[in-house]
């Protein structure tokens, strides 16, 4: 049952979609924002990934046409944007579109007859503060396309056909964890994701605890271009260490021992990068053992673990992401916080004892305030299920 600000949301976007097209909705669907726990910049290195769906989402009311027009209304921007089925590209001039050009764009290309459609969205995931809101984006549309069209596609299918979306109509070289856990999230649950295989297994999250996200307030300018230069050095690392280990294919496949071994073969640079990725590796099943225990300060350890291999090795973080993370960790309730996403700004996640929750937003907003002079918007989230129609 849609809680009442959710159900408000839907209200304004069915009158939205009522004056743009004069007609109810067929269908509306959610789409989730996500936070990841554990195992960052690790899933295009074929590791393991365990994110949460967040109860932040993308709404998006549609309604079949009788001709192949696409016709989009982004409530939040108040724009609109058109578009052919058979005309699809990238479009310079209205950007924010290129999600559904993309998605429309790839279900064809495997195969997937699509009617046209009316539609409008809105999404209350901030925009470009770690928090996957474009995915989310992309996965709304694809539930829309595969609701108005019956469509035969699994939801590891839509999830890889949302990641190609991103790749060739955004520009973004993305992992597939974002699309993933949006589609196939659970409710109460992380969602332990093999980006090799794309096995996954529901983890239960442990009672007692809250996922925090505290968003830094920047936004994450050079995220684009970095991350392209950390996928470059994690590619460099196994072309080299493919001299000594001819059966290696990702970072995925070294050992911490292996790596130790072998780390004279790589640039300075490029060894620390491939060191945060194999330990991430390394570290992962232990940590997915101590949250299905329960152990919730063992698993807090894994995360600042995670975390200062993030900022040394892999420099992702930033002044602000660090200000959040130490003032986080300056709250006993608080069993571990790191950087979210990408990095370069966006967001923290901690777990939060359930009794610490008020003193944790409290001291963490006042700490960055004094430390930075800027404002961190705290969210306690829940996981939620993954996308769906509502
Ligand atoms: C972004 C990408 C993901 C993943 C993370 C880092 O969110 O979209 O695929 O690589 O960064 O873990």
């Amino acid at each position: 049952m849609p809680n009442s600000s959710l159900r408000q949301r839907i209200t304004s976007l069915h009158a939205d979609f009522r004056e743009h097209f004069g007609s109810e909705p067929a269908v509306v669907v959610r789409a989730p924002g996500r936070a990841n726990l554990l195992g960052e910049h690790t899933d295009y290195n074929d590791g393991f990934v365990l994110p949460i769906a967040i109860d932040r989402c993308v709404l998006f009311a549609a309604a079949p046409r009788t001709d192949r027009q696409v016709v989009l209304h982004a409530l939040d921007l108040d724009e609109t944007a058109a578009f052919g089925l058979d005309e699809l590209a990238p479009s310079p001039a209205q950007p924010w579109s290129n999600y559904q050009r993309g998605v429309a764009h790839f279900l064809q290309a495997r195969g997937h007859r699509l009617r046209g459609m009316n539609a409008a969205l809105t999404s209350d995931v901030p925009i470009g503060s770690g928090l996957s809101s474009s995915a989310a984006v992309e996965v709304a549309t694809a539930f829309a396309f595969r609701a108005l069209n019956n469509l035969d596609i699994s939801l590891p299918d839509l999830a890889l056909v949302c990641q190609q979306a991103e790749h060739e109509f955004a520009g973004v070289p993305c992992g597939i964890m974002d699309q993933f856990v949006s589609a196939l999230g659970r409710r109460g649950h992380a969602l332990l994701l093999d980006c090799r295989s794309l096995a996954y297994e529901h983890v239960v999250l442990p009672p007692g605890v809250r996922v925090v996200v505290c968003d830094t307030g920047v936004r994450r300018e050079l995220a684009g271009s970095e991350y392209r230069v950390r996928r470059g050095q994690c590619e460099e690392a196994v072309r080299r260490l493919q001299a000594v280990l001819p059966d290696i294919r990702a970072l995925r496949d070294v050992t911490p021992e292996q790596l130790a071994e072998h780390g004279a073969l790589l640039p300075e640079i490029v060894h620390r990068r491939a060191r945060h990725v194999v330990h991430s590796t390394a570290r992962m099943s232990e940590a997915v053992a101590a949250l299905r225990r329960g152990a919730a300060a063992a698993f807090g350890q894994a995360m600042r673990e995670c975390h200062a291999s993030l900022r040394d090795d892999y420099e992702v973080s930033c002044p602000e992401l660090e200000a959040l993370v130490d003032a986080a960790n300056e709250v006993a309730g608080c069993t571990g916080s790191r950087l979210t996403g990408a990095g370069f700004g966006g967001c923290t996640v901690s777990l939060v004892a359930d009794g610490a929750i008020a003193e944790f937003e409290q001291h963490v907003v006042q700490r960055y305030r004094a430390q930075t002079g800027r404002e961190a918007a705290v969210i306690v989230c829940a996981a939620e299920d993954g996308a769906g129609v509502i």
